[in-house]
């Protein structure tokens, strides 16, 4: 069985056949192809184990990260699966964008913990809610997938995924203000669309997080 991969380079896309392996993801069929047939052919990857973020890609104009996608379906269907970088950031080269502006706003905000001088104890509940907004891997899905973020002043969903889960742990000494900064520069443009809910490979939902925000 054959997988064929459409891939944008650039301002063309080029088109790669290789054979399918049993239990292939789309980041095994891009490294045989860097591997066998270009090895110029430019992506990120670390973990290959959907922790690390760094994988992610518009895959037939869908973001997903490529180490977790098998890539069975897309061979049986014999269609040409198309892979683009994602939306929402300048491109490097290939598939790898440049994210700094996120990284940047981050880095301004001090978005983690300054933590209290004193340990406090934690509902359990609460405790389980900050581990759950805290399976942010910072891959970018949601970020390239909502319509706002091209408006350079929304901070878009990544960034807001990662101050919620500060603005709910009162071991931080500054999460009313860091609060107060995002609403009052930030967090206006979102348009509730629940499309980068819909985009999260990890289930963190920021499109909800910011309702709640906005409604603290
Ligand atoms: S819900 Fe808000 S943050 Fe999420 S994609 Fe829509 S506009 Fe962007
Ligand atoms: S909120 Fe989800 S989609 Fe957005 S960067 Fe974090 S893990 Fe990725
Ligand atoms: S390589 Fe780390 S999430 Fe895919």
């Amino acid at each position: 069985m054959k997988l064929t991969l459409k891939i944008k380079r650039q301002d063309k896309f080029e088109t790669f056949e290789i054979p399918y392996k049993e239990g292939m993801t789309l980041l095994d069929a891009l490294n045989y192809i860097k591997e066998y047939i270009d090895p110029s052919l430019s992506y990120r990857q670390f973990c290959r184990a959907g922790i690390c973020g760094t994988c992610a890609l518009n895959v037939n104009g869908f973001p997903k990260l490529v180490c977790k996608e098998q890539a069975l379906p897309y061979a049986l269907d014999e269609s040409p699966v198309i892979l683009e970088p994602l939306n929402n950031a300048d491109v490097i080269k290939d598939l790898v964008v440049d994210t700094s502006t996120i990284a940047k706003r981050i880095k301004t905000y001090k978005v983690w913990i300054n933590p209290l001088p004193e340990n406090i104890s934690i509902e359990q509940e609460l405790s389980k809610k900050i581990e759950e907004a805290s399976d942010c891997i910072l891959c970018y899905a949601c970020q390239s997938f909502c319509p706002e973020v091209l408006d350079r002043d929304y901070a878009g969903p990544l960034f807001f995924a990662k101050l919620y889960k500060l603005f709910i742990d009162p071991r931080d000494e500054e999460h009313n203000i860091r609060l107060l900064e995002a609403k009052e520069n930030l967090i206006l443009h979102c348009l509730s669309c629940n499309k980068c809910n819909n985009a999260c490979p990890k289930e963190v939902k920021p499109a909800t997080l910011i309702r709640e925000l906005l409604d603290s």
